[in-house]
């Protein structure tokens, strides 16, 4: 499949399932997906050494990142999918108290910034849609400045004796089915089990971003590796 076509497929699918997109994510993680943000959240305040960082969140969707990342500057969130920017739009209009959150419309693998923009560059649950994932790293260290720290949210399947089996069972088969069923759109709660099943295990992305000239790269497992952490920084070059 052409990387044009990929790309039309996912804006597309996540054009068809926008309104119902925030109440799956909650209702098929268990809420772990509101949990697995506000880990990125912290572990990059850790590692940000300015007041009042500019964050861009990549591939923002509903912007539930976007949001709580406002808690520690102001924000920048851009999705090419349309119809989840509005969602997100609404609820950023809806929410007080925060630094300022803007949504834009703007392809991950071509960002609209200049080099060097941005404190921190996060994202959650994207990569593994995009049709070019070292592209996409590439843009996004791109327009990190030096010493600048990011951090990329990806959904993973668990490796404990225990849990994997019955992991399986749920991401293939349940899943599916209760997305499809709450969605209303068939395809885009199949896709999720497939795509993160072909996405590369978390050792060949950290190599990845290393590649795309992250430095000090690392990863977290979250709740058993049902969700993982990658974070690294631009080294101060
Ligand atoms: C699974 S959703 C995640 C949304 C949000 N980050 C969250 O945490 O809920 C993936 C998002 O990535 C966006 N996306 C995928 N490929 C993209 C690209 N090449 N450029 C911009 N956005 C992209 C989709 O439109 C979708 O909104």
């Amino acid at each position: 499949m052409k990387d044009s076509d990929k790309s039309r497929r996912i804006r597309d699918m996540f054009g068809a399932i926008a309104g119902r997109y925030d109440f799956l994510n909650h209702f098929l993680s268990a809420n772990l997906d509101r949990r697995w943000r506000k880990i990125c959240v912290r572990e990059i305040r850790e590692r940000i050494t300015v007041p009042a960082p500019m964050i861009l969140d990549v591939g923002c969707g509903t912007a539930d990142l976007s949001l709580a990342f406002a808690r520690l500057g102001p924000v920048i969130g851009c999705d090419f999918c349309h119809p989840m920017l509005r969602i997100g739009a609404q609820k950023v209009l809806s929410r007080s108290g925060h630094q300022p959150v803007s949504l834009l419309g703007a392809d991950a693998l071509m960002l609209p910034f200049a080099d060097a923009s941005f404190d921190a560059v996060v994202s959650a649950f994207v990569l593994r849609n995009l049709s070019d994932i070292d592209r996409g790293l590439r843009e996004m260290r791109r327009v990190l400045r030096p010493g600048g720290v990011m951090g990329f949210l990806e959904f993973g399947m668990p490796r404990t004796a225990f849990l994997a089996p019955l992991y399986r069972l749920y991401f293939l088969q349940v899943l599916p089915k209760l997305g499809e069923l709450i969605s209303g759109v068939e395809g885009p709660y199949g896709y999720l089990p497939a795509s993160v099943q072909s996405f590369p295990p978390i050792e060949e992305l950290k190599q990845k971003a290393e590649c795309a000239g992250f430095r000090k790269v690392e990863y977290r497992l979250l709740t058993a590796g049902i969700a993982v952490l990658l974070l690294g920084s631009a080294g101060s070059d």
